[in-house]
């Protein structure tokens, strides 16, 4: 018999007849780690029915052995506008070109994440499964599209996956089972908790400090909270992250109930576990009342026949549906729509689980044990002639006090994570906040004595008002923990200076570091800075490295396949 094996890189361990054993290939592409998670959830099911399970991250998985998989099951999100996570793009893209084999009837199943208030909603999931089923494959059980509240969905169609397989082979017994992991370590990271608070259950951590970063006269405000883990026994790694199930802001949530013409105390029974709550409470943290999805608008018009929404669902007005959700709330849609008349039941029924909010750790678990710091800014602006408030942020800064508590899990990030070798020289790319994780890194690094060369990019508007932990920074510098720091204080001078200015600056140097081999770490603002920062590393190494366009993406490519190019964007 063979041991049970569900930790790091594993062995094949397989004592007995391996060829009557059927295989499964579960692969998963994730910018967060939930389709990891997910993965590895449906991996541990598919073992415990006695298949051989290869479990591993699509920029792991050796394209040319996809000839190979017996069966094959996908998990991966959709990112930005539609595009596959970071660690899914080189499969998608051989899976998509003409090097792509013949699938014979292989049998597959999809699980897409996404998020329903996006345009191209779980496009990149809805391209594996299109793609595979073109190549002949063989669809096993139907692809499930999940929303940010993925838990029921992913359930749903992991439960699918194992009835179909029973009706395939007819249920195989339980035997003794292995896990052959292909990726690296990622069946089961080190630091993964055996702490009882999840994402389903989340700690209430207790706030220790609460402070605003910025100095006199910035135009921003940036929060550095710290919490307590203390008790939880949360465990994490710098890069990770911390989920924040978040309180709506108070205002808003009054002015809908009040426009709605219902009773703050009105009771309603929360779908998940039965519980009655107010619809004020119920508003405030258990449903998203900040934004409008396609689906809501449609399910709203059922409930509202008699209004004009009925117009704005029709398949024909998609364009208008889609500009009129942009930037709008709940009470933008009970306002221009006049929505009343219904019960306090029927209106939630129409709204999602408020989905918790992830900010990367900036904390080193070495240096601050037990406890957990976020730089967090605060989102404001307005928009159709009222104030918006980012839920999460705004809380953060206007609403918590040290010794109150909010409800947190860590959140594993398999793709941010510090070389496994201390002597990697890591570039560090983090305007604004951006550089939270940097000071995880390098606090860890001190922590453990790590001898690798750091060098740190930071940008913010200005240098008086914005530079973000400035003391740390000298201090690590000066003891040499920090070898070099370069920083763009965009709106100090005339012409505005950003970090990709002083990589090109130094791109002589940088490409010396990219030799020797240094990690590059990005992190901060994706669709202008993690792009021209891209743009710039191609051209440093256009230029320093004498290669063509197609050898430098190359040579990108190389390094993001090492690990040695990560990203954590938003
Ligand atoms: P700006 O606000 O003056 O335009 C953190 O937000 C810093 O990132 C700010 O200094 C901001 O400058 C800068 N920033 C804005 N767009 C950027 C881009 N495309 N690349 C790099 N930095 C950018």
């Amino acid at each position: 018999g063979a041991a049970v094996q569900f930790a790091g890189q594993t062995a094949q361990i397989s004592s007995a007849a391996p060829n009557a054993r059927q295989e499964a290939t579960v692969v998963f592409g994730s910018q967060t780690g939930n389709s990891q998670k997910l993965a590895k959830k449906l991996s541990g099911k598919l073992q415990e029915r006695g298949l051989a399970v290869t479990l591993s991250s699509m920029s792991d998985f050796k394209p040319n052995t996809l000839k190979k998989v017996q069966q094959l099951f996908v998990v991966v999100s959709t990112h930005g506008e539609g595009d596959p996570p970071d660690n899914a793009i080189s499969f998608y893209e051989f899976l998509h070109s003409k090097r792509a084999p013949q699938l014979d009837g292989m049998p597959f199943s999809v699980l897409a994440l996404g998020d329903t208030s996006y345009e191209f909603f779980c496009k990149t999931g809805q391209d594996f499964d299109k793609r595979l089923e073109e190549l002949g494959g063989r669809r096993l059980a139907p692809r499930v599209d999940c929303d940010v509240d993925f838990e029921d969905s992913a359930e749903q169609w992991i439960a699918s996956v194992l009835a179909a397989l029973a009706e395939q082979q007819g249920t195989a017994a339980p035997t003794g089972a292995s896990i052959d992991s292909a990726a690296q370590g990622s069946i089961q990271s080190a630091t993964e908790s055996v702490s009882e608070y999840s994402r389903s259950n989340p700690f209430q951590a207790t706030v220790l400090e609460n402070l605003n970063l910025n100095g006199r006269g910035a135009d921003k405000e940036t929060r550095h909270v710290e919490l307590s883990l203390e008790g939880s026994g949360l465990k994490y790694e710098p890069g990770d992250s911390l989920g924040i199930y978040p309180e709506n802001h108070p205002r808003l949530v009054d002015e809908l109930i009040a426009a709605l013409g219902l009773q703050p105390e009105e009771p309603v029974t929360l779908p998940k576990n039965g519980e009655v709550r107010s619809l004020r409470e119920a508003l405030s943290y258990y449903y998203e009342i900040t934004v409008l999805t396609k689906p809501l608008i449609e399910q709203a018009a059922k409930l509202f026949p008699s209004t004009s929404l009925q117009e704005l669902a029709a398949a024909e007005h998609a364009q208008q549906l889609r500009e009129y959700i942009k930037g709008r709330d709940l009470l933008d849609l009970v306002q221009d729509y006049s929505l009343k008349d219904v019960s306090a039941q029927s209106f939630v029924s129409l709204l999602r689980r408020m989905p918790p909010r992830l900010y990367s750790i900036s904390s080193s678990p070495s240096a601050y044990p037990e406890e957990v710091h976020l730089t967090v800014r605060k989102v404001e602006y307005e928009s159709y002639g009222r104030q918006r408030y980012g839920v999460c942020s705004t809380q953060l800064s206007e609403r918590l006090e040290p010794g109150q508590t909010l409800p947190v899990f860590v959140q594993d990030n398999p793709n941010f994570k510090l070389p496994a070798n201390p002597d990697t020289p890591i570039i560090m790319i983090g305007p604004g906040t951006g550089v939270a994780p940097f000071r995880a890194f390098l606090g860890e690094r001190e922590e453990t004595g790590a001898p690798g060369k750091t060098w740190l990019f930071y940008g913010d508007q200005h240098f008086s008002s914005d530079f973000l932990y400035q003391i740390e920074w000298q201090r690590w510098l000066k003891d040499g923990m920090l070898t070099r720091m370069d920083v763009a204080f965009s709106r100090d001078t005339e012409q505005k200076v950003y970090v990709q200015h002083r990589m090109l600056e130094k791109s002589k140097e940088l490409y010396q570091w990219l030799q020797e081999g240094a990690a590059v770490y990005v992190c901060g603002d994706e669709k202008r800075m993690a792009h021209d920062v891209q743009e710039t590393l191609l051209a440093i190494v256009r230029q320093e490295g004498g290669l063509s366009e197609e050898e430098a993406a190359d040579y990108l490519a190389r390094m993001q396949q090492e690990k040695r190019y990560q990203r954590d964007v938003y």
